[in-house]
């Protein structure tokens, strides 16, 4: 169902045929690297899910962020598990039960799956899958958490590039400059310096493509919703599919035009405290004072100066700032900060 929050198949989801084929391209062409980046809520997650489950080849789905929330150093040990309890729990699909069947360190046991030798590690794994000649996609969804580890993944992303042929890896990131930075492949000291790879951008949908999406969901469900309301939703929600669909869902659950916008507004709200609540307060703040409209570097100082009553240390600032920026929460256009999604923006002014 369009309006569903989980989509297993293509045609529960709206559009993303380009990005679709692009990821299908490249991995049929046995591209070694993969690097998927949108805002948050653009719907990286879903198209990952949704190729894994469509595309012919076998693959494993590892959610690198509640990895990193349950261990915070995420070891290759934990890696390894995650990969072979991901392909097993997509058994029942005919090239990951294939895969498995001829990968000579795993059995599978029961509900789980065995390695046949204590010592088996993620290299043997990795080389397990490489040696079955099986093309086998690795996705790490929002990877740049595993830059949160004692081990270092980019050296053994660059070994993949180098020496593997079967193996396609997907990474994604709502924190874009952080995974650019993290996998450094302009940057001459990273082991990922120059490798191969290419980058999908997911967009917001336009305009139009969001009219579309909200007439087609509710078209799907039997709803009659009027065109300004239509109009309004999208003009609010600015083509974040994560917004539209959760709209769609209030609607279809019974809820007016405002209820649902209101909705969507206050479960922003929480999500953005949510998120910045692992930082200092000082984020939200920020936050909040670009939302109330105090855009450039001293209007925003004078601001949480006037809040925190004390002056406040300029270096500081621009460290927590520029972290805004890195995390995807803040754009600079010229001279001013603006916030990346006005979903958020506007829920954190009118909350
Ligand atoms: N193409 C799509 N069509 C319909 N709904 C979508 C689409 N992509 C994402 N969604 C919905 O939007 C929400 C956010 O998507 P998600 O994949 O979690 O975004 P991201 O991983 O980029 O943060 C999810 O509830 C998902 O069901
Ligand atoms: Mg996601």
């Amino acid at each position: 169902m369009l309006f569903g929050r989980i989509k297993k198949s293509r045609h529960e989801i709206f559009d993303r045929e380009y990005e679709f084929n692009q990821l299908t391209r490249a991995a049929e062409d046995g591209v070694p690297l993969i690097v998927l980046t949108g805002i948050r809520r653009v719907g990286k997650t879903t198209l990952v899910k949704v190729f894994l489950n469509e595309v012919d080849f076998p693959g494993a789905y590892v959610d690198v962020r509640k990895l990193w929330s349950a261990h915070r150093n995420i070891s290759p040990e934990v890696l390894k598990k995650e990969i072979a309890r991901e392909l097993l729990s997509r058994k029942s699909y005919a090239p990951v039960m294939k895969l498995l069947k001829s990968l000579k360190g795993i059995r599978i046991a029961g509900m789980g799956v065995e390695f046949r030798e204590k010592e088996y590690s993620l290299i043997d794994l990795l080389d397990d899958i490489e040696r079955s000649g099986e093309r086998t996609i690795i996705a790490f969804d929002e990877a740049q958490y595993l830059r949160y580890s004692n081990h270092d993944y980019t050296a053994l992303f660059a070994s993949l590039n180098d020496n593997y042929e079967n193996i396609t890896l997907i990474l994604t990131g709502s924190e874009v400059q952080i995974l650019e930075e993290f996998l450094g492949f302009n940057d001459r000291y990273s082991p990922l310096y120059k490798r191969e790879h290419e980058v999908i951008h997911l967009e917001r949908f336009s305009r139009g493509e969001s009219l579309l999406y909200l007439r087609r969901g509710f078209e799907e469900v039997g709803m009659k919703v009027p065109d300004r309301e239509l109009e309004s939703a999208v003009e609010t929600l600015d083509g974040i599919v994560g917004w539209l669909r959760e709209y769609g869902w209030m609607r279809y659950r019974g809820k007016s035009h405002q209820e649902a916008i209101d909705e969507v507004f206050q479960r922003a709200k929480r999500d953005i405290i949510d998120e910045l609540s692992g930082y200092s307060k000082r984020y939200l703040l920020i936050m909040s004072a670009v939302s109330e409209g105090y855009r450039s570097w001293r209007a925003i100082k004078t601001y949480l100066e006037m809040i925190e009553g004390k002056e406040i240390n300029k270096g500081t600032l621009y460290t927590e700032v520029r972290n805004l920026i890195r995390y995807g929460y803040l754009e600079k256009r010229g001279n001013e900060y603006h916030i990346t999604d006005p979903v958020i923006e506007r829920a954190l002014r009118y909350g």
